[in-house]
């Protein structure tokens, strides 16, 4: 059975080739139009996985997308609710700048772009919507473990920012979630702004951390209230996220106790390095709050990591040393460049009860280039080349 996983009008768009459970093909559509994280329909992704293999449309049985269109709705007219009337600055694109708007019409975007691709009077096989962090959740079903608990962090998802499963052999179950902002990721991205990096560029501030010294910690531990059941919340007097989203996450609080936010072209400070420190510090110190809590609730001493925040190498280090799991394991595709493979997995595994086929052990799943392919890419630069024995390659 092949399924292709597939999702546009949000960060890393791309698409995975599923068959009988074995990713086949995993693209990321920035590696072509060569945009980080681009949003764009993966069209040249499409090319690849199909066209140049000489696959149609026929070939596939279904489709699947990691997000969850009612859910989706359902989260954003909550949010705008709950949030009333400041929560009617959510709305403009600018707010939500890693997405479009128009995610609330992703299958029938898919549909278009597909048939756009393959031709008007294509026939498309059904498009299942999968809820993002059950998507994300759906790695395990590659992991090296037949037991774990799986821990899915992100920015948002169709209904939380937030959310742990235990998973067994091919079924996986999620066990609870939290509120949509009480988000470790958008609070991540909002310091990172602040200290006038741009989206995405949450690594370096993990790196600058390391840099920085205990100044703020204590004070920037007020952001983030620990509850006993291994829960917590973000504390809405220093952030307005959940009613400004990214075009002012920050409240004038914020500022006045961590400073302003750091102008394009001024140079890293001490207080720059140390309000690093305190972020990092305290989304370590969450996450091991979070995970002991997990810990004690569930006898599985096997972790999987999901979601961008999985991408924060710090402090998933930490996880292994400092709570008892014994083994972490973190998909090479953890982020959303992983959630159309997600989508399809559960839908193989979870939805229809096949048997786990394949383990990942690697993250090549993209496409291979011989020599032929890399000696035509010089010649068309006009390039001299030279191939030489892998032994003197080493040297
Ligand atoms: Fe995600």
């Amino acid at each position: 059975m092949r399924i292709l996983g597939i999702v546009t009008r949000t960060h890393d768009s791309g698409l995975v080739l599923l068959e009988s459970g074995v990713p086949k093909l995993i693209l990321e559509e920035e590696r072509f139009n060569r945009v980080k994280h681009s949003r764009k329909f993966p069209f040249r992704s499409l090319k690849a996985a199909f066209n140049d293999r000489g696959l149609s449309l026929a070939d596939v049985e279904l489709i699947t997308t990691p997000w969850h269109m009612r859910s989706l709705w359902r989260m954003m007219f909550g949010a705008v609710r709950d949030g009333f009337p400041a929560s009617l600055s959510l709305l403009p694109p600018s707010a939500r700048p890693t997405q479009s708007t128009l995610i609330v019409t992703m299958p029938m975007g898919l549909r278009w772009g597909l048939l756009w691709h393959f031709g008007i009077k294509s026939k498309l096989p059904k498009i299942v919507q999968v809820r993002h962090h059950d998507a994300h959740a759906a790695t395990i079903f590659v992991s090296p473990f037949e037991q774990a608990t799986v821990l899915v962090m992100d920015g948002y998802g169709d209904e939380t920012a937030q959310s742990a499963y235990i998973g067994t052999g091919n079924r996986v179950e999620r066990v609870s979630q939290t509120q949509i902002f009480d988000s470790l990721c958008m609070l991540y991205t909002a310091v990172t702004q602040h200290l006038g990096f741009r989206l995405f560029e949450e690594g370096t501030v993990m790196a600058l951390a390391a840099t920085g010294d205990e100044t703020y910690a204590k004070k920037f531990r007020e952001l983030v209230h620990f509850k006993a059941d291994g829960d917590f919340s973000i504390n809405r007097d220093f952030i307005s996220y959940h009613t400004h989203g990214l075009n002012r996450p920050l409240k004038k609080r914020f500022v006045e106790a961590f400073g302003p936010r750091r102008e394009k072209g001024e140079p890293l400070s001490a207080r720059h390095r140390d309000l690093a420190y305190a972020l990092q510090h305290t989304v370590e110190e969450t996450i091991l709050h979070v995970v002991r809590a997990l810990s004690k609730r569930h006898k599985s001493r096997n972790l999987c990591l999901v979601g961008g925040v999985a991408l924060n190498c710090v402090a998933n280090a930490r996880i292994l040393s400092d709570t008892d799991y014994h083994s972490v394991w973190v998909p090479p595709c953890a982020s959303d460049s992983g959630a159309p493979l997600g989508s399809a997995l559960w839908h193989y595994h979870q939805t229809l009860g096949n048997p786990r086929t394949y383990q990942m052990t690697h993250a090549f799943h993209g496409l291979g280039y011989g020599d032929a392919e890399i000696g035509d890419a010089f010649r068309q630069a006009g390039l001299a080349h030279k191939r030489l024995p892998e032994p003197e390659l080493i040297q």
